[in-house]
């Protein structure tokens, strides 16, 4: 099954980006690590990041098309992107939300909404990089 792995903004600088929340790994290693643990899940994992919303919303009408399922990590846009919402909703594949912190449990207000989760099977969040294992997991048993 092929399963592709989106990222939003920002996260292309994991690694240097606020490392005390996000962790020491790049984005490179994520993707290395996705594709392995894919494998070993029997699962075909693509690794994309952008920082433009409208490429990651062709992306998702891609997998909308090929019936990909999708682990998503839509990063702020999760809390405002209604184009994003929209485009969720046309998936037919499961979609697992994944966020490195858990945002709900952070101080700003705006963090503790998200246009993702009407859509997806799990939301996991607040497992750091380990939490995209257990999203492909979480794929793999659909
Ligand atoms: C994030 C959490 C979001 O609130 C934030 O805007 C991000 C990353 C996470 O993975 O913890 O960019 O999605």
């Amino acid at each position: 099954m092929k399963v592709l792995v989106l990222n939003g903004p920002n996260l292309g600088r994991l690694g240097r980006r606020q490392p005390e929340i996000y962790g020491r790994t790049t984005h490179a290693e994520l993707a290395d690590l996705c594709v392995g643990w894919g494998r070993d899940l029997g699962l075909e994992v693509e690794v994309r990041q952008t920082n433009h919303e409208g490429v990651l919303l062709d992306w998702l009408n891609g997998a909308a098309d090929d019936g990909s399922a999708v682990v998503l990590n839509a990063a702020a846009w999760t809390h405002y992107s209604w184009a994003i919402y929209d485009a969720c909703a046309q998936l037919t594949a499961p979609l697992v939300e994944v966020h490195i912190s858990d945002p709900t449990q952070r101080p700003e207000e705006f963090r503790h909404t998200s246009v993702v989760t009407p859509h997806a099977v799990a939301v996991v969040a607040g497992k750091g990089i380990d939490g995209y294992r257990e999203a492909l997991e979480l794929v793999a048993a659909r």
